[in-house]
């Protein structure tokens, strides 16, 4: 079979990065496979790119993916990436293709998730219902409040120690444009976001966050996005205080949901020791493959 790849515009832009997109088709035109460059632009990770690259199953081993591949690498190269970054399941096809085509694995995620159906909510309210002298629990819908804002986005630094493993992601420097276009890209895709922090009551600063996204509709699973404690309120049990919250809010306020994703490095204990403890049970594993250009 003949292939075409041809490259299209994707409006696709936001505030840090931008899409390449390639479609491959066949002799009549029939859409079997696509890819997608994302090109970060901020400062940090202006080096990086990320992969998205997807054949029909019953077109695979034709060589797609090798092609569209191709064109993804050089367009990569030719805007100066120095690594490209891409996600495949364990045991799945894109497992094997891509160490097949030089990407190797930097990182291993284990996916993980909690029946809300099965939750110990008794067990999560003794949780949340436990004090801790000096700290106090506050959450938002959406955008955070203009009055918490300055100290949200300085609280973001809490993710600058994730264990990556031998990830090339550079570094994500926050700023409050950053903190609402985030919100405001969860809001445009009809997504309700909801943030959970532990405050800092002798300053009123932020000490940590937990966020999590759940479908509009409020069915189907709800995933957790980052949560992080800065390093120097780590060791207080904030960060079980906070997703405990979390679980208990979405569990209140949306019935339908069910249940609750989340995806953690293998490298990241505590947060895999967290999940445990608060019932999240292992899904399947996925590894971050790059290929060094
Ligand atoms: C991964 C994927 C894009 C590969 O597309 P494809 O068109 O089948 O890939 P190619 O035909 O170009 O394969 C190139 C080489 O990769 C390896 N490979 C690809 N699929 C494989 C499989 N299922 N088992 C073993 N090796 C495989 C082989 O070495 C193959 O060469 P060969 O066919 O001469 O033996 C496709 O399986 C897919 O869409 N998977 C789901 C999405 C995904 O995982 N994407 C990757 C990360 S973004």
């Amino acid at each position: 079979m003949s292939v075409r790849i041809t490259a299209l515009t994707d409006p696709d832009t936001i505030l840090s990065s931008h899409r390449l997109v390639w479609l491959a088709s066949d002799t009549d035109g029939i859409p079997v496979g696509s890819a997608f460059l994302r090109l970060y632009t901020s400062t940090g990770q202006d080096h990086l790119a990320a992969l998205e690259l997807h054949v029909h199953p019953a077109e695979r081993r034709n060589g797609t993916g090798s092609r569209l591949l191709d064109a993804a690498i050089a367009a990569a190269r030719q805007d100066g990436r120095r690594s490209v970054i891409t996600q495949a399941e364990a045991g799945s096809p894109g497992d094997r293709f891509l160490p097949a085509r030089g990407f190797r694995r930097v990182l291993t995620l284990t996916f993980t998730r909690l029946s809300l159906a099965e939750a110990d909510i008794t067990a999560l309210t003794e949780i949340t219902d436990q004090s801790h002298p000096g700290y106090l629990l506050a959450s938002w819908e959406g955008t955070v409040p203009d009055g918490l804002a300055e100290t949200f986005v300085a609280s973001r630094h809490a993710m600058d120690d994730m264990p990556m493993g031998g990830t090339d992601f550079g570094t994500v420097t926050w700023d409050l444009d950053r903190v609402r276009a985030a919100a405001a890209a969860v809001e445009r895709r009809g997504d309700l976001l909801h943030t959970v922090v532990a405050i800092d009551e002798s300053d009123g600063s932020i000490a940590g966050f937990t966020e999590l996204v759940v479908p509009g509709d409020g069915k189907g699973d709800g995933q957790h996005y980052g949560t992080g404690v800065l390093p120097k309120h780590r060791g207080h049990g904030l960060a079980r205080w906070m997703k405990a919250a979390s679980i208990r809010e979405a569990h209140e306020r949306h019935p339908d949901l069910g249940g609750l994703l989340t995806d953690t490095a293998d490298n990241n204990p505590y947060m895999r020791h967290i999940n445990d403890a608060l019932g999240y049970v292992p899904m399947h594993t996925t590894f971050e493959y790059q290929l060094d250009l």
